[in-house]
């Protein structure tokens, strides 16, 4: 049954689980900014925001739905996975970019499902919750954004790089990402897809960028081309 009151849901037990994971994954750099998300996402509870409708497109990368949704979550995650799966027909599912050079080879595989936020089922001007797949075999390539993100893996085993130098490491079910402002991030699947709840805060209209070679500051910046509508 279509019921927008689960989005909050979502919000709620994101709230919930970031703040569980503080003191025990989040690195000492980034434990000020995971507080502040799960404080922004308890403001999220008035139930009272405009819901908003907009022309649906197809997005290919939701043909990894199954696999993202029929797996066996961890006791610690399960309230957070039932939240996301029952918010997973509210959020408003895009493929985000526009096919280019840059985009083109993960573009087919990858979902992006606004649930709060400007283009997100439920308006909001200064915050994104939603939901997330890159199905298996692909890179999202290094970018950053002057908004600060996180992610927590739901499902599968995918590789995380963050910060240009830095090798990619291989994160699992309940993993915590957490991109300040402007740093470098890149996801790897392998065979498995991703499938993961991400949140934006800050500076979130500023456009995303990226470098052809992301650790040589002296190369102008390339902006990936953002879908209208
Ligand atoms: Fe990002």
């Amino acid at each position: 049954m279509y019921n927008i009151s689960k989005l909050y849901d979502l919000a709620s037990e994101t709230a919930i689980f970031l703040k569980s994971q503080i003191s025990s994954q989040i690195p000492d750099t980034h434990k000020q900014l995971a507080l502040n998300f799960s404080a922004d996402l308890e403001t999220l509870n008035s139930k009272s925001l405009k819901e908003q409708w907009r022309p649906e497109s197809v997005v290919r990368g939701l043909r990894f739905s199954p696999q993202s949704l029929g797996n066996q979550p961890t006791p610690e995650l399960r309230n957070l996975y039932e939240a996301a799966r029952i918010a997973f027909g509210l959020v408003r599912w895009t493929e985000f970019y526009e096919d280019d050079e840059w985009s083109r080879s993960f573009l087919p595989n990858f979902a992006n499902g606004e649930g709060f936020g400007p283009d997100g089922r439920i308006y909001h001007n200064s915050i994104i919750l939603g939901l997330f797949i890159l199905g298996p075999n692909c890179v999202y390539p290094p970018h950053a954004h002057p908004g600060e993100e996180f992610y927590i893996v739901l499902t599968g085993h995918p590789e995380w790089q963050i910060g240009a130098s830095n090798q990619y490491k291989e994160k699992t079910p309940g993993s915590v990402l957490i991109h300040r402002s402007n740093e470098c991030h890149s996801i790897r699947t392998i065979e498995e897809p991703l499938f993961a709840v991400f949140g934006w805060r800050g500076n979130i209209s500023a456009p995303s960028w990226y470098r052809k070679d992301m650790t040589d500051e002296s190369e102008k910046k390339l902006y990936p081309k953002i879908r209208k509508g």
